[in-house]
């Protein structure tokens, strides 16, 4: 194999231009691809910036000539050559105008044939794809990718140092976090039976350094969860983890949002209004429901619960009589058209993956309404169903009754499904905007307990703090703020608890004990017994952001080294089964019926 030796590039091969015509250069990289025109063999080279093509010509260098005959697929070369303007431009590629008429070439490494092609939207599957990650890595869309993550932790980088904000390492070896997720633990050899839990999020650590004077801390930070995967989450992934002292949610809001102002300006050069738009999450789930909606297009509830509290279909009737349920609509514009009666069939077996008993339907059309439940409706009642959710000739009315939690949770995936099956979310559009006043806590479906829907250390606002002895407690409210783009949540914090007498009344309202609670997180209630600021934080899915900036469809596409839908890494086989030697060290004996 030859050396690099005398032959360091001079220039990317996706840089070259008309303007460098006449110029003698080196390129580095791969082959892409190779033609053989008998006296003449074609050559697209390939490195981190673009493609150039390469001239071997017999009548130039016989001796390159008969090397690159040789070159096969990803082959390493370097190649010295003259820059000439080419006869048949290539308007397609950056490059097009030029190609180099080959004076010299070096084979620095051979490649046998690889198993993926390296190429953009190729339809291989996406395990093939991760076992070969490193070969996966050469196609440009992922280059890009990794190139436009890096670049944005950079913008935040300056940004946030700029504001005062000091980046500073926590640990990832810990005592559990109050995220709620399951943890991932790692046992102790030095301390035997003894577990650490990796870190969900360093939540506890910045709030310890805002006790410290730390004023501002910031970092792009690995958390660990140990969930069920999808689309938008990995079992680790990286938060912009952010903590400020001596602030309010007001605070934290206006500067979080001119950070995002200022990374859509610098990748994407769109410029973001400020301040964003903010709906309360019980207008985020009323008018869309859900508490991340995509507000890229319409297609609102219509409360109808009022007009068919005493109709005759009895599905609809008792929903809107009872006080936790509803009945709710949306109107899909032109949709008679737009659905079959299959597609209308795939829309309510979706609702019903979601719990839905059924979706009702109204078509309107000209010679009036045509709908399976149109027989228990007065005239009355349909006109007044028509007139409030505004329909005209053509328009498909779909409708939820249930729980109001079923109803948000199914006609919200509904809503989802025809905006995606009528092409109404718009690519080009970046909807930014803040949920805020979260419910304080939720109900744990398990153990019908009340757990803190964001974490314990989580604010009321001032006027629901009294409300944390109620015997109901549902309807408190946290000063807790989500940042949602386009049907994501990218990015969630709130104000903390600064006050140890609300905290107490806190943990009380979770029903635990001055015990538990000193167990699980007694040294950040001992830190605060010594000054302690108003503080509060917030942290972006970073993963998630650089999907959404890039416009890939999950998370692992912005992922170097991801890992599948069942948290395994085909590359490197992780997890994997640990030495005998190494479990018995740690004192575990693995219990599993089937071993591979
Ligand atoms: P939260 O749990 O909302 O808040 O997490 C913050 C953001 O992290 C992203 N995220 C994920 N991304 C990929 N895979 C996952 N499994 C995953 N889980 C969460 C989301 C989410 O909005 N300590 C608090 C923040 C605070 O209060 O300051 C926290 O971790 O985009
Ligand atoms: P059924 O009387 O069960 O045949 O239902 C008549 C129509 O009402 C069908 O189109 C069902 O999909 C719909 N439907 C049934 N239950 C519900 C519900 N809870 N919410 C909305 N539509 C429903």
């Amino acid at each position: 194999m030859e050396n690099l030796k005398g032959l360091k590039r001079t220039h990317y091969c996706g840089d070259l231009r008309i303007a460098n015509v006449g110029e003698e250069v080196i390129l580095n990289g791969w082959v892409q691809k190779k033609r053989n025109l008998g006296g003449l063999v074609f050559v697209d080279l390939r490195d981190i910036r673009g493609i150039s093509q390469i001239i071997f010509d017999t009548n130039v260098s016989e001796e390159a000539f008969n090397k690159a005959e040789k070159l096969g697929s990803e082959y390493v070369v370097a190649v010295k050559g003259i820059v000439r303007e080419r006869q048949s431009k290539n308007p397609n590629m950056p490059t097009g105008d030029i190609e180099i008429e080959a004076t010299e070439l070096r084979i620095l490494s051979k490649s046998e044939t690889p198993p993926i092609y390296i190429k953009d939207n190729d339809n291989v599957s996406e395990d093939l794809r991760l076992k070969y990650r490193f070969l996966d890595l050469r196609k440009p869309s992922m280059q890009r990718n990794l190139m436009i993550r890096s670049n944005v932790a950079r913008i935040v980088r300056n940004y946030l140092t700029d504001n005062n904000f000091t980046e500073i390492e926590t640990p990832f070896l810990i005592k559990p976090t109050p995220e709620g997720a399951r943890d991932y633990l790692v046992p102790s050899r030095v301390n035997q039976g003894k577990f650490y839990a990796l870190p969900q999020s360093p939540q506890l650590f910045k709030q310890l350094l805002m006790v410290s004077g730390m004023d501002r801390y910031f970092q792009i930070v690995k958390c660990f969860r140990d969930e069920d995967l999808r689309a938008d989450r990995q079992p680790e992934f990286t938060q912009i983890d952010c903590e400020m002292s001596f602030v309010d949610e007001e605070d934290v809001m206006s500067i979080m949002e001119k950070m995002l102002q200022d990374i859509f300006k610098q990748t994407l050069n769109i410029d973001i209004e400020l301040p964003l738009p903010r709906m309360t999450y019980k207008e985020a789930m009323e008018r869309y429901g859900s508490d991340k909606p995509d507000t890229r297009f319409g297609l609102e509830f219509v409360n109808i619960s009022d007009i068919v509290k005493e109709c005759g279909f009895g599905v609809f009737a008792n929903a809107a009589s009872d006080e936790n349920g509803s009945v709710r609509g949306i109107n899909v514009k032109g949709g008679v058209e737009a659905f079959s009666k299959k597609g209308m069939k795939k829309l309510e077996e979706h609702a019903k993956t979601y719990k839905a008993k059924g979706l009702a339907w109204i078509k309107v059309t000209e010679e009036g309404i045509d709908s399976p439940i149109a027989k228990f409706f007065s005239e009355e009642e349909i006109k007044a169903i028509l007139e409030k959710m505004e329909a005209e000739s053509g328009d498909l009315l779909l409708f939820v009754a249930d729980k109001n939690a079923v109803v948000y949770d199914a006609l919200g995936q509904v809503r989802l499904e025809v905006g995606r099956k009528l092409d109404l979310m718009d690519k080009n559009k970046y909807n930014l905007l803040w949920v805020t006043e979260f419910p304080l806590f939720e109900k744990d479906e398990e153990t019908g307990r009340m757990i803190a829907m964001h974490h314990p250390f989580t604010s009321p606002l001032d006027e629901d703090i009294d409300g944390l002895e109620n015997e109901d407690k549902t309807n408190l409210r946290a000063k807790a703020y989500d940042i949602v783009l386009n049907g994501y949540e990218i990015g969630g914090g709130s104000v903390r608890i600064s006050n140890s007498d609300v905290q107490k009344k806190m943990f009380k309202a979770l029903g635990l004990s001055e015990e538990e609670a000193n167990n699980k997180f007694g040294f950040l209630l001992e830190a605060f017994k010594y000054g302690v600021p108003p503080h509060a934080g917030l942290a972006f899915g970073f993963d998630r952001l650089i999907m959404l900036l890039t416009g890939a469809d999950n998370i692992r596409e912005v992922i170097a080294f991801p890992k599948n839908q069942n948290a395994i890494d085909p590359m490197t086989n992780a997890p994997a089964l640990a030495e005998e030697a190494q479990l018995e060290e740690l004192c575990i004996k693995v219990d599993v019926e089937e071993q591979e």
